[in-house]
């Protein structure tokens, strides 16, 4: 009764019942859902947990070239719970990627990128890019070897533009090299600048995907087909049914957190790696400079660029082909001119399209963390290996224009499976 009261004078005074009901209570969710609708709501929970952790982290976290490498330690020896917030964090960064990328294969299985979906998508690039932003600069700040290395490399980049490169690079850092203001800057980024677009850029996704509404398996668009009473008849409430279920998939995914965090914290290397345990060396380069995992798809379409063309050197080709491997899922949704959008309806050269695109990007990705001279795989060297992802990588977009409109689909079903 009291609490009933307290209700009514809060809503008096704030939509709060009206907010929970249309996006809770009264918010239908096609009820064909299946497991990879779990990743947008464990998105938001590894975001909570990145800002929690990193707040304690920064308790003791010192910014300055100095003194950064020790205050890691610190963290991790003496600080109590130390060593908990900071591998909570480091496993937190990695399966953050994890999740995005298995929430964006998702849109690709089932077209979810597409009409009238194109701005949710477009945020979720957005996010996409500010995540990388916001790993990549806190990887910078335990000052160890990899991070000064990395930053180096990828900072240098910015110099193969013509003209302004140079200029632009030295911008980025405040310094010839990579040095106490870069890491003053890239912490202010890190802890505030970047989480506080990432919140909002969530917002804005979460604010977008419930104008459209949810897409799902069929990819039918279950608000075409309403009841009398007005609802859509293959809706569920996204209250209790999807809380409950996204309990489930949270709970799954904390069990399997959990063993990273208390077992395999640097998860043998890819998670974090040997080189970062040295502190920043500027005199000495680790042997290989290789990123995170996540980013090594990317770095290896930089790399597969070897011969200078048309006048413009090497790196350059690289720095443009990586920019634009970033960028061109922006345009999936004026790409795909398939009649239907999910891979179910589809014939086989949208399938196989997408199946070459996923080893190319996986390829890729392994590629990244090797030296290009060696050969890690069968017949070719790495660098070759790259060469051919890179095609196969672009090729899924660039002639899905073709093969979407030449594939023989399946009509989809009037009602959700
Ligand atoms: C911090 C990162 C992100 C969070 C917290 C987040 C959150 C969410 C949530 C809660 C949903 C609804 C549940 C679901 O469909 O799984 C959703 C849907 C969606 N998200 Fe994200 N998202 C993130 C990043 C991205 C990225 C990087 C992309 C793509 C580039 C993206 C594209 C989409 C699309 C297309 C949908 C609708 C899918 C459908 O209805 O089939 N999101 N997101």
């Amino acid at each position: 009764m009291m609490a009933r009261r307290l209700l009514h004078w809060i809503d008096e005074r704030f939509p709060l019942s009206k907010v929970w009901n249309e996006h809770m209570a009264q918010y239908y969710a096609p009820k064909n859902f299946n497991l990879w609708y779990f990743f947008g709501s464990l998105g938001l929970l590894v975001l909570v947990l990145q800002i929690v952790t990193g707040i304690f982290l920064t308790m003791h976290y010192k910014p300055d070239s100095a003194l950064a490498f020790a205050s890691v330690e610190y963290i991790m020896r003496d600080v109590p719970w130390g060593w908990l917030m900071r591998y909570m964090h480091s496993t937190g960064a990695s399966l953050f990627f994890v999740v995005v990328y298995l929430h964006m294969f998702r849109a690709l299985l089932y077209g979810s990128y597409r009409a009238p979906r194109e701005l949710l998508w477009i945020l979720g690039m957005v996010i996409f890019i500010a995540l990388m932003a916001e790993a990549f600069m806190g990887y910078l700040l335990p000052w160890g070897n990899m991070s000064y290395w990395g930053a180096q490399v990828i900072i240098s980049l910015f110099g193969a533009i013509p003209w302004i490169g140079e200029g632009l690079a030295e911008w980025i850092r405040g310094d010839f090299v990579v040095s106490d203001a870069t890491l003053n800057r890239f912490f202010a980024f890190h802890v505030i600048a970047l989480p506080l677009a990432l919140c909002f850029l969530v917002y804005l996704h979460i604010v977008a995907l419930h104008k459209v509404g949810s897409n799902n398996p069929d990819g039918i668009e279950i608000k075409e087909n309403k009841g009398a009473d007005g609802r859509p008849v293959d809706g569920i409430p996204f209250h209790p049914y999807y809380t409950v279920k996204d309990i489930v998939g949270a709970l799954v995914f904390l069990i399997i957190f959990c063993i990273i965090v208390f077992f395999v914290p640097d998860m043998g290397g890819w998670f974090l790696e040997r080189a970062n345990f040295e502190p920043a060396n500027p005199l000495q380069t680790p042997p290989d400079i290789v990123p995170l995992w996540y980013f090594t798809p990317y770095y290896s379409i930089l790399r597969a660029f070897t011969y200078p063309f048309l006048g413009v050197e090497a790196k350059l080709w690289g720095v443009i082909f990586m920019g634009l491997s970033i960028l061109a899922p922006f345009f999936l949704p004026w790409l795909d001119r398939s009649p239907v959008k999910s891979m179910r309806y589809r014939g086989w050269m949208s399938k196989w399209a997408l199946g070459a695109f996923v080893v190319a990007f996986v390829v890729l990705g392994y590629m990244g963390t090797k030296n290009p001279g060696n050969t890690d795989l069968f017949w070719f060297q790495n660098v070759r290996w790259a060469q051919i992802g890179t095609v196969f990588y672009f090729a899924y977009f660039v002639l899905m224009p073709f093969y979407s409109k030449w594939d023989k689909t399946r009509p989809p079903p009037e009602r959700v499976r």
